[in-house]
Parts: C-alpha cells; structure tokens; sequence
C-alpha cells in the first residue's frame, strides 16, 4: 500500500523542553509542565485527524524519579488531572488509551483513573494513544525477558523457537508496534531510554523546537519531512536495481 509507505502509522514523541520553555519565562519549570500537558491535548487532537494511527508520547521515564519530589509531585498530578479531565474528550474522538510503563509504583488515586480511562476506552477503534509512564526501553525488555524465561523454566517454550516476534510479544502490548517516526522535540539528539527495540527502524526526527511551543503545523513539518524519506531497510529502492 503505498499509503502506508509514505505516511507514519505510528509516531511517537519525547516531548522534551518543557522546564527550559518556562525558564526562558522567568517562570518556574512545573510552568512548562502544565503548558506542555495544554498541548499534549493540541497535539493528540491533531494526530487523530491526520490519520495516525498509534500515537506513543514519552512523559515520564523511569530515570524521571531523580528529579526534585516537588516537581515529580506536580507531574504525576497533571498525569491524573489529564486522565480525568480528558476522558471525556478521549472517548468522544475514538481514541483508545493504554498507558505503557511500570504503573504498579504509582499512586493508589493515579492507578484508578488509569483504569478507568483504560477501561472506557477500550472499545474505542480509532488512534491508539499510548502514554509512557515510569517507562524505560531496558525496564520493558529485562521485563520481557523474566516474562520468556518463565514460559521456558515452565516447559512451554524452547529456547531454539524464540524469535523476534516471540520478544516483540512480551513487549507492553499495545506498544509492541514497530515506530515509523520518532520525533524529540527540545534539541537534544538522543533517545533517554525510550522504545529501544521498536524504533531499529524509524527515522527519527530531532527539532529544537520546545514542547510547548510545538504546534500542529510543527507536526505536520515532521510528518511532511517523513513522507520524504527513502526507507530501504537494508534493501535497495527501485531506482538502485
Ligand atoms: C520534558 O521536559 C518533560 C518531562 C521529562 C517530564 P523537561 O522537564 O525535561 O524539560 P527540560 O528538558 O528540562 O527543558
Ligand atoms: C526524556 O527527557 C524523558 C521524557 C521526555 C519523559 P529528559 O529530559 O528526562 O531526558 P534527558 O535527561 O535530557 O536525557
Ligand atoms: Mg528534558
């Protein structure tokens, strides 16, 4: 399908630059936390009408906690006021919504909107959104690996059958998706622990762009410099026959 060729049906976003966006502000960082949850809702809206398919957004890592408690505090606040605050939205738009990440050292009030915007959206069919929080691309697959080890300690599988779709498969679940593009807003050029193993592929698009300030029209800059890429995937195109 050449739809699916030049257009990226998942995209994922390390959106980054929150606390320098308010710094230059003169203002506290959690400042740029709540405006950067202001366009978390821009940006989710606006992927959905492009025809994305699975958005993942990184909001909290699982390197995250050595921050201030202050600031942790306030980000894991925000996290549930957007669950409760947007749900309705959510369901509305036909997202579906699967935070990915280790929840089970969240708070108690944090785990239950969880669920319930899990639960609610779940017969949702239109663009999965996954939230990375407490999340880390070596927690996910040392988590994957226990998980194999397991169904081979118990007899069930043999080592010899274990292939890339058998880890892919003990991936969190809806994440499990290869990435086609991978944008990180913030300037920096790295990718602090997110999707190690669905992103061997993606291209991966790195704009100094703050958070904040990362409009609609800056998505679609990324998706536009997307459509142009040739992905060979270790093959050659047409033209190199
Ligand atoms: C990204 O913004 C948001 C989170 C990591 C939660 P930062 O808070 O990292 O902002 P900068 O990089 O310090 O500007
Ligand atoms: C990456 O941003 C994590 C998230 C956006 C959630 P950081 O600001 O934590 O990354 P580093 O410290 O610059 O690598
Ligand atoms: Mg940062």
């Amino acid at each position: 399908m050449s739809d699916k060729k030049s257009f990226p049906q998942h995209v994922a976003i390390i959106l980054d630059g929150n606390g320098r966006w308010a710094r230059q502000r003169g203002r506290e960082r959690t400042f740029g936390h709540q405006e950067g949850a202001a366009n978390v809702k821009t940006i989710v809206r606006a992927a959905g009408h492009m025809g994305i398919k699975v958005l993942t957004l990184y909001a909290f890592s699982t390197e995250n906690w050595k921050r201030p408690s202050l600031e942790v505090r306030f980000l894991m606040k925000l996290f549930k006021n957007y669950l409760i605050s947007q749900l309705r939205e959510l369901v509305a738009d036909n997202v579906q919504v699967h935070i990915v990440g280790d929840v089970s050292v969240l708070s108690e009030g944090l785990r239950k909107e969880i669920a319930a915007c899990e639960k609610d959206t779940a017969a949702n069919d239109g663009m999965v959104l996954n939230v990375a929080i407490n999340y880390g691309g070596r927690m996910e697959l040392v988590h994957g690996m226990r998980e194999i080890a397991n169904e081979v300690k118990e007899g069930k599988l043999d080592p010899s059958a274990i292939t890339e779709e058998t880890i892919t498969s003990h991936l969190y679940p809806s994440d499990a998706e290869d990435v086609d593009l991978l944008i990180r807003t913030g300037g920096e050029s790295r990718i602090s622990n997110f999707l190690i193993w669905q992103i061997s592929y993606s291209e991966l698009y790195f704009t100094p762009v703050l958070w904040p300030d990362f409009t609609v029209e800056e998505l679609r800059k990324a998706v536009d410099w997307f459509t142009g890429r040739d992905r060979r995937f270790g093959g050659l195109t047409e033209k190199d026959h």
